[in-house]
């Protein structure tokens, strides 16, 4: 049907992130507080609204779909969307980004219903630990659900870990051994000031990836690699094993030049940069409720000529951005 999705600085755009819901069952301290406050339901999206914008996407040129949330496997009957979404021609991939904690029960109906890819996001290997930073006590239920989805045939799993200088730096090497010894990738995340924590200091805890990347190197031998998700992950080769260790350095690295993506919030705005608030109302549009009646398609053209250039963190200011990473996945 229509030609790709190419923006303002000529990106071609054909990657859509989703965030299901903004909901959680983890309370991680450098995502949110415990007592966050979450959208009232009649604000979110419904699942028919969110398979009906993904279609439309993937109609425009979107090869790749990713779910996201909050914590998306919490949202009610999911999977429906997921294999609605999957099984729509012209899509390549589905994947899908959690924190584990209903894979022991869930992999392999995701496996079924499409999903080709799982991150799941892991910070530390010990269980008080872990309590310390998610505020809930799953941990052995985060770990029976990665060892429940590496039995499964998904095409590619990979670990999420958040470097927090001080708090689970001294796991590094811990981490990235129990990644390649499961056979999947692994990635280290430089935190983003998303959203104001009240009980968190993000610029006493950040942690570059040149530091991970140096570290790493007394325990492996790594080579950069031109391996690529079509993400911001930066892959190293790791001498003896398969699987990869990679950075995501929004600080240190900025990687907006070769951005592919946009995202829709859980409330059907489509957000055009992680770092910034340049957005569309999509749900206004779907819902039929704003004062111009145009077209799904035609909003999505207008909303992508608004996608900025790059985002502009600084961990040394207050967050300029209020909306928190849950809101948004990522
Ligand atoms: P694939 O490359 O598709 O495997 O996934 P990914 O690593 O890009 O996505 P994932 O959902 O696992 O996110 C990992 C981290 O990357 C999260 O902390 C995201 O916030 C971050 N991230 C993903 N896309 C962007 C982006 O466009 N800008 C910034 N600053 N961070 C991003
Ligand atoms: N900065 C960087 N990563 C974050 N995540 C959540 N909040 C932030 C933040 N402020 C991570 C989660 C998960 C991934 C989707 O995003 O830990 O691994
Ligand atoms: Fe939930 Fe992910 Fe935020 Fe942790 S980082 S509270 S798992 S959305």
């Amino acid at each position: 049907s229509m030609s790709a999705l190419i923006d303002p600085f000529g990106r071609k755009i054909d990657y859509l992130r989703i965030s299901v819901t903004d909901r959680c069952d983890f309370r991680c301290t450098y995502c949110m507080d415990e007592d966050v406050t979450f959208m009232p339901r009649d604000h979110i999206l419904s699942l028919e609204e969110i398979v009906y914008v993904a279609k439309t996407f993937i109609a425009m040129g979107t090869k790749r779909i990713r779910i996201t949330g909050g914590e998306p496997l919490v949202r009610k009957n999911i999977l429906w969307a997921i294999e609605q979404i999957a099984n729509t021609n012209g899509l390549e991939e589905l994947t899908i980004t959690t924190n584990g904690s209903q894979l022991y029960k869930m992999a392999h109906t995701l496996l079924d219903a499409g999903v080709s890819r799982i991150n799941i996001s892991l910070d530390t290997l010990k269980a008080d630990r872990f309590y310390a930073l998610t505020r809930r006590d799953k941990f052995q239920q985060v770990i029976d659900g990665i060892d429940a989805a590496s039995k499964l045939a998904f095409k590619r799993l990979k670990i999420n870990s958040v470097m927090l200088k001080n708090h689970n730096d001294d796991e590094l090497f811990d981490l990235a051994q129990f990644a390649l010894d499961r056979k999947m990738d692994i990635s280290f995340i430089e935190e983003m000031p998303l959203g104001v924590i009240t009980d968190h200091n993000r610029a006493a805890t950040y942690l570059s990836s040149d530091e991970v990347i140096k570290t790493l190197g007394r325990h492996y031998e790594l080579t950069p690699s031109s391996a690529t998700t079509s993400g911001p992950t930066r892959y190293y080769q790791v001498a003896g094993y398969d699987h990869k260790i990679g950075v995501i350095s929004p600080h240190s690295h900025n990687f907006c030049d070769t951005c592919n993506r946009v995202r829709l919030t859980a409330e059907g705005r489509l957000l055009l940069c992680l770092g910034n608030e340049h957005s569309k109302d999509l749900k206004s549009v779907i819902r039929n409720t704003s004062t111009d009646s145009i077209s799904l398609e035609s909003a999505i053209i207008e909303a992508l000529a608004l996608k900025p250039q790059k985002h502009h963190f600084n961990l040394a200011e207050a967050p300029q951005i209020l909306r928190f990473m849950s809101a948004t996945g990522g």
